[in-house]
């Protein structure tokens, strides 16, 4: 038996009853990518002057890329593939506790936003892959361009035009989904987002080794820019 201000979502709850639950490269993480993403559509229809930072937009994006990847193996537990990736079976049984006592306790990632991440990393992966290689036949082309043939060009060119739908339909989902977690169970999960803090109690206690010494993400990011750079070379 929960307690009323459990059934209500700990408004005003005590910080110890409020762990932390996200790390700040998480936090970070998601709120540049969401920037950033608004900013590649929109400079992908400012006309041909915006194309320049367009590009550079994707770098920073393919950057964020390279960084969450190894952020799922090193980072924080709540941020770690290990942590969050259940099989079909285990997501499928997820979905069917809807609406039972056990359904939304977990800290982290449930077993649907685990493959959402995957889905968001590889539809993302997929722009920035393309947009490497596409060209607007005027004045703008991808550093890698020139790599491939006309043909293929433009074929890289409407996948990244087309898989850019993709990559709506899953944020329209992802946003309805946090809707629907605030409105039907009265779980808000953007505020955790934020302040990195779990809105009421989680079950077992979170260890502070738990989290990712700062250091880590510093390398991590450094590693990621690298990357990026090594990729630009090709
Ligand atoms: C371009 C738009 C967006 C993209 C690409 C995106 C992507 C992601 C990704 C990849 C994660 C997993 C975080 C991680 O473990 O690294 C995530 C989680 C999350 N996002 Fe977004 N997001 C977007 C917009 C939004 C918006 C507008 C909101 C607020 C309404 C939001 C709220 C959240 C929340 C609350 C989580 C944590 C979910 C949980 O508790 O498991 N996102 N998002
Ligand atoms: C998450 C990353 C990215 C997103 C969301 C994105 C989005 C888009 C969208 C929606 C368009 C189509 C605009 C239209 O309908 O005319 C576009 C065009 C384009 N993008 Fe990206 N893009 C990304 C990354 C990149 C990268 C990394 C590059 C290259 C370095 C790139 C190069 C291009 C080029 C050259 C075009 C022009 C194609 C044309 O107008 O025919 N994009 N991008």
């Amino acid at each position: 038996m929960g307690t009323n201000k459990e059934k209500t979502g700990m408004r005003g709850a005590r910080p110890d009853q409020q762990p932390r639950i996200w790390d700040v490269p998480t936090r970070v993480f998601h709120w540049t990518l969401v920037i950033l993403v608004a900013w590649e559509w929109a400079s992908s229809h400012l006309g041909h002057g915006f194309m320049r930072y367009h590009m550079w937009g994707g770098y920073a994006v393919l950057t964020l890329i390279l960084f969450r990847v190894s952020w799922g193996f090193v980072g924080s537990e709540t941020a770690r593939f290990a942590q969050f990736l259940r099989s079909p079976r285990n997501t499928w049984g997820y979905i069917r506790s809807w609406g039972k006592e056990s359904h939304h306790h977990i800290h982290g990632h449930n077993p649907l936003g685990g493959w959402a991440v995957i889905a968001f990393l590889v539809t993302l992966t997929i722009q920035v892959g393309t947009g490497l290689f596409a060209t607007d036949d005027v004045l703008t082309a991808g550093p890698l361009n020139a790599l491939v043939g006309g043909r293929m060009g433009d074929l890289l060119t409407a996948i990244h035009k087309g898989n850019f739908d993709i990559l709506l339909a899953l944020v329209v989902s992802h946003v309805i989904a946090v809707i629907l977690h605030r409105v039907i169970a009265g779980h808000d999960l953007v505020r955790p987002m934020i302040t990195g803090r779990a809105a009421r109690p989680v079950p077992g206690a979170i260890s502070p080794r738990a989290f990712a010494r700062p250091w880590v993400s510093v390398a991590a990011l450094a590693l990621s820019g690298l990357g990026t750079w090594l990729i630009l070379q090709i």
